[in-house]
């Protein structure tokens, strides 16, 4: 079986290709490298010790993205390619509108041409808004969405339903992450922010080595056990496990599944900081700051549904996130550029 994987060179992406090598699927990866390095993808090889193809390709291009349709036999696809920055979607929707939305229908319709019809896509808690029941249920309806970014999950979403209607041998699998965090438990591969962290993990590990100063944590009057927002971290490992179980769903079964990828369990931000100092050894300098514009008090998921139908089940704890985040961050203090 080979899966084509968009945004394989990416923090999610470079995980997986690890978990569906190792699964013994053949793996083809499109990314145009526009948030990540090849390095991720030398990596994953050296780490799993088999091969894969990757093209440079960006997902605008069709005739790139035809071209590798004919040269490789897909029989699934897993979407990762996106622009993910949510301060930044406000700032620039219309790059974020082009490159979600015009990609996602570029590759829908050279699927479409080739007869390719299995899709597992990242999609995101963000598209709860404010959630109406906590834990989070993927019977939740779909909230007020404050940002661009999110905007353009819930519309992929709908456009890969509608065309699921329109042709019901088109299947289709939601995962909603909720926050991944950590690395593979080499070091190896890992997420590789550009610039300053917008995310809680990766500036939590910035500052533990030295990079950043402090960090600001963004309100401390929620409605919470100590006020900081709460949120529910996954391991990145744990997710990448949760596509290859989505995949097998369409191996055996056609339609739309939508799942939650989350623990089930909710961490503050100092929670987070905490475990962080336990796990590095070292003290987090952090500071109380006005609350972030478009953040909610708390989301995590119900997990259940996941376990029940994909037999998914997230097993790495908090710990385990903070010293595999560590790992990776000592290993590769500039990321993969040095
Ligand atoms: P990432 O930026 O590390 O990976 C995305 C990859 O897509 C990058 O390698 C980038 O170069 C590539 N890409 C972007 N636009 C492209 C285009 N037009 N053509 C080809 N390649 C393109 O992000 P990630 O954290 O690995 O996220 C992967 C997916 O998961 C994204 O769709 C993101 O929205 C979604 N997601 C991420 C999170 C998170 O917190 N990381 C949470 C929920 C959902
Ligand atoms: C977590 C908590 C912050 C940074 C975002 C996207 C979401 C999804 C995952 C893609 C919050 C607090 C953060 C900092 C802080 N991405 N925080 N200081 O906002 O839950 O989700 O990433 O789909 O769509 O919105 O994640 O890591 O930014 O924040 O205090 O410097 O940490 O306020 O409570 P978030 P995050």
């Amino acid at each position: 079986m080979s899966v084509l994987v968009t945004g394989g060179a990416g923090y999610i992406g470079s995980h997986t290709c690890v978990e569906l090598l190792n699964e013994g699927y053949e793996v083809v990866v499109v990314d145009n490298l526009s948030n990540s390095s090849k390095i991720s993808l030398d990596r994953v090889e050296k780490l799993t010790n088999k091969k894969l193809k990757f093209y440079e390709v960006d997902l605008l291009n069709k005739e790139g993205l035809r071209d590798v349709f004919k040269k490789e036999k897909i029989d699934s696809v897993i979407h990762f390619a996106a622009l993910k920055a949510v301060g930044e979607s406000v700032k620039e929707p219309l790059k974020y509108y082009h490159n979600n939305i015009a990609g996602t229908l570029v590759l829908c319709e050279v699927m479409k041409e080739f007869n390719v019809k299995n899709i597992v896509f990242s999609s995101s808690a963000t598209v709860y808004g404010d959630p109406k029941i906590i834990p989070i249920t993927e019977e939740c309806e779909k909230g007020e969405i404050t940002n661009p970014y999110g905007q353009t999950k819930a519309m992929m979403e709908q456009i890969l339903i509608d065309i699921n209607k329109a042709d019901k041998d088109f299947s289709v699998v939601l995962l909603r992450y909720f926050n991944p965090v950590g690395a593979h438990e080499s070091g190896e591969i890992g997420e590789d922010p550009k610039g300053i962290p917008n995310n809680l993990m990766p500036y939590i590990s910035q500052v533990a080595v030295g990079k950043l100063k402090s960090l600001s944590v963004f309100g401390n009057d929620y409605n919470t056990k100590d006020g900081t927002g709460v949120r529910d971290y996954i391991h990145v490992v744990d997710l990448s496990i949760g596509h290859i179980k989505a995949l097998k769903k369409l191996e055996r079964e056609r339609g739309v599944f939508i799942y939650n990828l989350g623990t089930g369990v909710g961490y503050s931000v100092l929670d987070m900081i905490k475990a962080f100092e336990r796990a590095s050894n070292t003290k987090i300098n952090y500071e109380f700051k006005e609350r972030r514009g478009g953040d909610i008090a708390c989301c995590y998921a119900d997990p259940s549904k996941a376990q029940r139908e994909l037999n998914f089940k997230a097993i790495r704890d908090l710990n385990k996130m903070c010293e595999d985040t560590w790992r990776w961050q000592t290993k590769n203090p500039n990321g993969y550029e040095k």
